[in-house]
């Protein structure tokens, strides 16, 4: 029997890195479940080679029309939604003060704006099924900070707050809604490779790299909390913060 057998998932990000692996563990443990993505090349390779009920769809998180779309057409397709994870983001390289004030709206629409809107909408389809698990994808910037990405560290720091404000309204509203954010520090995947090498195209030679670097996880690493969270193992785990850090935010800074 799968951990979240029978429950219905969109992943945003589902094309790559983090999104691919929560998609893939989702359906390997009974879920049926939507590759949301911005690449319709990869998003649809993923959903294939997960086969059976999972599909994808092609959804931009800064669009509203596109998430009205995407989430009408998942609860026609199967019915209902039980499952978000708020997957996908972006990432600029820049300081507070070399951060242009374009590309800090780039990334706040994505990280931030794009969390927004998938809370919006999915929360009252989750409703009409009786509850649901809503998860977000913040980061260790939003804990201690990281002032190498500012407008990055700023959005991550809005989805763990927002997270909190769902889950209050959610818990008010009794409508049984969970919502939980996780906060990884470095995950092997294209996003990381930008950060550690400034490339902006990442091989799997470049990612393998990474993987023995302290403190860098793989994407399965947080797929298994994805999937803690996903499932009515943890109805009882809401407004939480959960790091996947390897202890990075409690370790004092080197020199100290
Ligand atoms: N990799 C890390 O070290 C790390 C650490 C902490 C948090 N995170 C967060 O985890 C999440 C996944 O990151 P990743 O490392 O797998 O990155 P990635 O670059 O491998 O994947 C990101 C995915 O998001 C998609 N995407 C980007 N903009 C989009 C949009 N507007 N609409 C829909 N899809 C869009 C991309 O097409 C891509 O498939 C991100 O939110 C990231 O900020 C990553």
């Amino acid at each position: 029997m799968g951990r979240v057998m029978g429950k219905v998932a969109i992943v945003t990000g589902g094309a790559s890195g983090m999104g691919r692996a929560d998609a893939e563990l989702l359906a390997a443990q009974g879920a049926k479940v939507v590759v949301a993505d911005l690449n319709e090349a990869d998003g649809q390779a993923v959903a294939d080679s997960i086969g059976g009920d999972a599909l994808f769809m092609k959804l931009d998180v800064t669009n509203e029309g596109n998430w009205q779309t995407v989430i009408s057409a998942t609860v026609e397709q199967f019915g209902k939604l039980d499952v978000l994870v708020n997957n996908a983001g972006v990432l600029a390289m820049g300081n507070i003060v070399d951060t242009s004030l374009d590309s800090w709206r780039k990334v706040n629409a994505v990280n931030s704006e794009g969390v927004f809107l998938g809370c919006k909408h999915a929360i009252p389809a989750m409703q009409e099924s009786g509850g649901g698990s809503i998860i977000n994808m913040s980061s260790v910037a939003a804990i201690h900070g990281q002032s190498f990405v500012a407008a990055y560290t700023a959005s991550k720091g809005a989805v763990r707050a927002l997270t909190k404000n769902v889950a209050m309204y959610c818990k008010e509203q009794k409508n049984g809604v969970r919502c939980n954010s996780i906060h990884p520090d470095g995950v092997a995947t294209p996003m990381i490779v930008k950060v550690a090498t400034g490339k902006d195209t990442a091989t799997q030679e470049d990612i393998d790299k990474l993987k023995h670097v302290e403190n860098i996880c793989e994407p399965e690493d947080i797929a298994h909390l994805v999937l803690y969270l996903a499932s009515d193992e943890s109805r009882y785990v809401t407004g939480a913060e959960m790091l996947v850090d390897n202890g990075s935010t409690i370790t004092p800074p080197i020199g100290v």
